[in-house]
């Protein structure tokens, strides 16, 4: 490992620890990835004596421009040095109270440290101190979990996860993040406790949500989430996706492994967080817009509009952000279906400006939606709808370079209408907007002044406004 410390603060903290009589170990996260070949900012230093007093030591001999930011009441203490993070800590007994996280904390020895710490793989240590710099201290065989690819907790499962039950949702992280099998005593004992996770605070659960979200492949979480039954308490929503009816001998997709499926799609053409979470929430209102008809079979009809406005209830649920974020998700969740229509049918240049209209900046986003969404397992039928959707946009395109209706907005305001006319704002003005607007997008005048004023003033007419002279 010596050759693997190559950044000089291990250096300066090695002299600090040997100089003060103290053992001092870069652990955890960092070790992992180190192993793992992801290089991390992030690194934990643990010394068996006071951390803060370490840390001290250490940005004297940095130099000056180097402070201490200490936590007296967690007994740590951080550096930033150039882009790197450097946290410290004494090492530490730990034992909890089952109903609360807050543990009650003694000193501890390395050994001590490493056994309450969440996975194999989290617990490696490696020496900073002269005599054994670079030693990896493993105790629990981390690296031999790390090569068979495995989530294994250091001290039996039911004691770990009790202990924080934030780490239910860290193994399934972990899994999803690495592709690691997470060990079956482990996988037990997550189901067993599940109902823990009540306790862990919803930005935590869902940071890790959003971790799975933005790994390679989120459905091997969500699958995992669902088996051992975690989702049914963090996002219960997700959870009535999960099935299928059969009426009549006609039975509908199960619309759970079907959103997995558009989820991972949408990940080989997207690293957005927001992109993805339009991708979980497209069908989110089918359960309860199904419905049964006996010469169809199974609807949804307005499950586009109906999960438009169940998304800000979802958002505030679990603690995302209520801003632009979750407008976009809300609008492409609305305009989801649109371009399936327009590949299905005769491409109108009308519908195509309409929905240039309404998605606006997004369209781009709206169609990768789209074509995540095609899931047949009929590699005939995929192939047929992607080829549409290749007209649809180049039918987009060529709109756009004639009408420029993305992000348009309509030649005449409603403040010209108001003065045109010399009536105050109210339904008129709203009136007659819109039928220039729509006039339009319907490609009955062009999108200029001229034809839009001439077609105002018919308008008008019709409501018998006459123009101020
Ligand atoms: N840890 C733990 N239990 C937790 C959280 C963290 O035992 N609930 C320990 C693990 O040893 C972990 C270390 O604290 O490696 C640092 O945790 P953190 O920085 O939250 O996560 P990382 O493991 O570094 O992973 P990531 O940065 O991907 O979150």
């Amino acid at each position: 490992m010596k050759t693997k410390l190559t950044h000089p603060v291990f250096a300066v903290i090695s002299d600090c620890a040997d100089e003060m009589n103290v053992k001092a170990f870069v652990i955890g996260g960092w070790v992992r990835d180190l192993l793992l070949g992801r290089p991390s900012k992030d690194i934990d230093i643990v010394a068996i004596g006071s951390g803060i007093e370490l840390a001290e030591r250490v940005a004297k001999k940095l130099g000056d421009n180097y402070h201490v930011n200490t936590y007296k009441n967690f007994g740590t203490a951080q550096i930033v040095y150039e882009d790197y993070d450097i946290e410290f800590v004494g090492a530490r007994k730990e034992s909890y109270r089952s109903e609360s996280r807050k543990p009650v904390v003694e000193d501890g020895t390395l050994e001590d440290d490493q056994n309450r710490r969440d996975f194999t793989i989290n617990a490696l240590a490696i020496s900073l101190n002269a005599s054994n710099y670079g030693e990896l201290l493993d105790p629990f065989n981390g690296r031999k979990d790390m090569e068979s690819k495995i989530i294994r907790t250091p001290l039996d499962p039911d004691i770990t996860y009790s202990d924080d039950p934030l780490r239910m949702m860290r193994a399934i992280r972990f899994a999803t993040q690495l592709d690691y099998t997470i060990e079956p005593a482990s996988l037990a004992s997550i189901t067993k406790n599940n109902e823990r996770i009540k306790i862990i605070s919803k930005e935590r659960i869902t940071d890790e949500i959003n971790k799975i979200i933005l790994s390679k492949k989120p459905s091997i979480g969500f699958k995992l989430l669902f088996d051992t039954g975690l989702l049914h308490y963090i996002f219960p929503e997700m959870v009535a996706l999960h099935g299928v009816e059969i009426r009549n001998g006609k039975s509908h997709k199960d619309n759970f492994y079907h959103t997995l499926e558009v989820l991972d799609n949408i990940c080989i053409t997207t690293d957005d967080l927001w992109l993805r979470w339009a991708a979980i929430l497209h069908d989110i209102a089918k359960p309860p817009t199904k419905r049964f008809e006996p010469n169809h079979g199974w609807t949804f009809h307005g499950h586009e509009d109906k999960g438009a406005r169940m998304v800000p209830k979802i958002f505030a649920d679990l603690k995302l952000p209520l801003n632009d974020k979750m407008k976009f998700v809300q609008k492409l969740v609305l305009l989801h279906l649109r371009p399936i229509v327009l590949a299905k049918s005769e491409v109108t240049d009308s519908a195509v400006r309409r929905l240039l209209f309404e998605a606006g900046d997004d369209i781009d986003d709206l169609m990768k939606l789209c074509e995540a969404d095609i899931t047949s397992k009929n590699e005939y039928k995929v192939q047929k709808y992607l080829k549409n959707f290749e007209l649809v946009r180049q039918k987009l395109k060529d709109i756009e370079e004639k009408d420029r209706v993305r992000n348009w907005q309509p030649p005449i305001s409603g403040e010209d209408i108001m003065k045109a006319f010399d009536i105050p704002a109210g339904r008129e003005v709203g009136i007659l907007k819109n039928a220039i607007r729509e006039a339009i997008l319907d490609g009955i005048i062009k999108n200029d002044y001229e034809e839009a004023f001439g077609f105002l003033l018919k308008e008008a007419e019709k409501l018998g406004l006459k123009v101020r002279s």
